[in-house]
């Protein structure tokens, strides 16, 4: 299966030229033998979505509401960003559970809103510091716990809505911004990468898991991922402002068979 790589801008960058001379690095480096996705902030992704068309470029939203229409202000209609031919969201990145109090609760009723409205999102999950430091089996406790509360009352949709969410796992504390730009290790990555895969087909029903892997990817350790088949692409935050990042990461999954 061809990797998926989802380039997430965060709050980046800080003005609409320097947006579109990102996109214009992403326009040049289009594989065809992987599946690449941008996520800038909503300020550029309409602007930038709107100058479309690269064939092999897709666009993901950062955040969608879980309603699509009423008194909501500052909400998102998921409906809309389908509208607007944007495909992917991401949802309950540990940056808004940290900064905006996102639970599972939200996330669940989020991704429910964005598959009904045809969108596929990118769900983000993975834990602390503290966690992690308690070892592996605290750590799939609380990914258990995690995903159950945000997959919940997925029985009710079709396979192919349910197969249509891409899983991320990103142990928070691996994120560039928390670790100083240290990952985790592939091997610990795709160990609970499996674990993922093993829950979602056996609690919730999935065929064909996609389970991503974010923290810290850069072009020295993209190679060293890559070489465990578990982990079907990236999440890729700081590396996504960087011409010379984002080409050897595009180079080096599209290598891979
Ligand atoms: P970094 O690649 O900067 O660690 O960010 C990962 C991330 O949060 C992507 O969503």
């Amino acid at each position: 299966m061809a990797k998926t790589l989802i380039f997430n801008w965060k709050l980046n960058p800080a003005t609409q030229k320097q947006a579109e001379a990102l996109l214009g690095v992403y326009q040049k480096t289009v594989s065809k033998n992987c599946e690449i996705v941008i996520s800038p902030p909503f300020e550029h992704l309409w602007f930038l979505n709107a100058k479309k068309p690269v064939l092999g470029l897709g666009f993901c939203a950062q955040d969608c509401f879980w309603e699509n229409l009423g008194p909501y202000t500052g909400a998102v209609s998921a409906l809309n960003l389908k509208l607007s031919g944007i495909d992917y969201v991401i949802l309950g990145h540990s940056e808004k559970r940290i900064h905006l109090g996102e639970t599972d609760a939200m996330v669940n009723k989020k991704i429910l809103n964005a598959i009904g409205s045809g969108l596929k999102p990118v769900v983000c999950f993975g834990e602390d510091l503290k966690t992690h430091a308690k070892g592996e089996d605290v750590v799939k406790k609380f990914i258990k716990k995690q995903l159950t509360g945000a997959l919940k009352g997925l029985n009710s949709y079709s396979l192919s809505q349910k197969n249509s969410i891409i899983v991320a796992y990103e142990p928070v504390w691996a994120i560039s911004n928390n670790s100083g730009n240290v990952a985790d290790s592939p091997a610990d990555a795709a160990k609970i990468i499996e674990f993922i895969k093993d829950l979602l087909v056996s609690n919730f029903g999935f065929q064909v898991p996609r389970v991503l892997y974010g923290g810290s990817v850069n072009r020295k350790n993209i190679k060293s991922f890559l070489s465990f088949d578990q982990i079907n692409g990236f999440l890729v935050g700081r590396a996504s402002l960087d011409r010379e990042e984002i080409q050897t990461i595009v180079r080096e999954c599209g290598a891979k068979p």
